[in-house]
């Protein structure tokens, strides 16, 4: 794994830090002509240092699907004095960044310069007590949505319609939850009894049926547990999956798109589909790609780049965050051999 040696200063704007900033900024300030896109704007950290970076007619785009947090990056960015005219801001799920970007009148013919996904939750909205996304209010709602104007089923919600089976599948797939047929279990029979509707409940719950054996030090056992919810919650994976396969057809020849991952869930995929874009489908041997496969990316990060130590320091949540890049590769159809 390489290291950068950026600091990834710490932004002006303490509502989230943003994770390798210098880095991220160095990688896209190098796109081609064009639109770039901060896929997951959050507090607006990478998006306000992407516009000091940039020359005054590049046109930007930040994009998130919290409408709380898009409204709250535009009057930060607008009190910071980076609300440039040439940056757009759509509430919406990257997944479906194409149709935002028509809808919004972004110019897109040419294709687009650059991407940013800078994935999962902002520190904001981990600290927001009635979001319910973390353990550190115990008396929030099981809500876990980064939409909340969506129609969406909630954290209590799935909890309710789920069986037994499918929580133990979504905690194993999603939080690696150790034990997780016994702690499903224990939620789906604490939440039928009326035990479970808040945050500190489902912190109660897990730490009753955890094996302290089972435990990793220093991370409370209802973490994974958190996190697994909070990924099927918002389809997380899904709209990873989607994002990953429709970037190089949304991207310009050249254009880049620069991943910021914090569990190896997302690592593995972005991991694989740039792998797979540039190599073409995983085949026995020597075999060649098939016939209709053409390379869609070059890879820039032969390995992830993880955040220096120092930033780490300043930015514990920089400590998980691996950032991959590949680049669109030149649209010429591949012959067989
Ligand atoms: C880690 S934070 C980004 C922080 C941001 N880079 C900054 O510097 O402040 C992730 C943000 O992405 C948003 N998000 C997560 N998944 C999304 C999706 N599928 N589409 C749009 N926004 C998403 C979350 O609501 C959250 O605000």
């Amino acid at each position: 794994m390489t290291r950068t040696p950026s600091t990834g200063s710490a932004s002006a704007l303490p509502y989230h830090v943003p994770v390798m900033a210098d880095e991220v900024v160095r990688w896209m300030a190098d796109c081609p002509d064009g639109p770039l896109v901060d896929g997951t704007l959050g507090g607006g950290g990478h998006t306000a240092a992407l516009a000091a970076a940039t020359p005054a007619d590049r046109p930007l785009v930040g994009v998130d699907q919290d409408g709380a947090a898009l409204r709250e990056a535009r009057a930060r960015l607008a009190d910071a004095g980076e609300l440039p005219q040439r940056l757009k801001l759509l509430q919406g799920s990257f997944a479906d960044l194409r149709a935002l970007l028509d809808a919004a009148g972004v110019p897109t013919e040419h294709g687009v310069a650059g991407i940013l996904l800078d994935l999962g939750v902002s520190s904001h909205q981990l600290d927001a007590a009635e979001r319910g996304f973390g353990l550190k209010h115990s008396d929030a709602p099981l809500d876990m949505r980064m939409d909340r104007d969506s129609q969406r089923p909630t954290a209590a919600d799935l909890l309710d319609t789920w069986s037994e089976d499918e929580l133990a599948q979504v905690l194993r797939e999603f939080g690696e939850v150790q034990g997780a047929r016994g702690v499903a279990r224990a939620l789906k029979r604490a939440r039928a009894e009326g035990r479970l509707s808040t945050t500190g409940d489902l912190a109660r719950v897990v730490e009753s049926v955890q094996k302290p054996r089972r435990m990793r030090p220093g991370l409370h056992p209802a973490t994974t547990v958190f996190q697994a919810l909070r990924i099927a919650v918002n389809d997380e994976l899904t709209a990873l999956d989607r994002a990953l396969s429709e970037a190089p057809e949304l991207l310009c020849e050249g254009g880049r798109l620069v991943v910021l991952s914090y569990h190896s869930l997302e690592d593995r995929r972005v991991k694989q589909a740039f792998r797979e874009g540039e190599r073409g489908p995983e085949r026995p041997g020597h075999l060649p790609p098939p016939s209709e496969w053409t390379q869609r990316w070059r890879v820039l990060t032969s390995k992830p780049i993880s955040a220096s130590d120092e930033e780490i320091r300043v930015n514990p949540r920089a400590r998980s965050a691996r950032l991959r890049v590949a680049e669109r590769a030149p649209l010429v159809a591949r012959r067989r051999p």
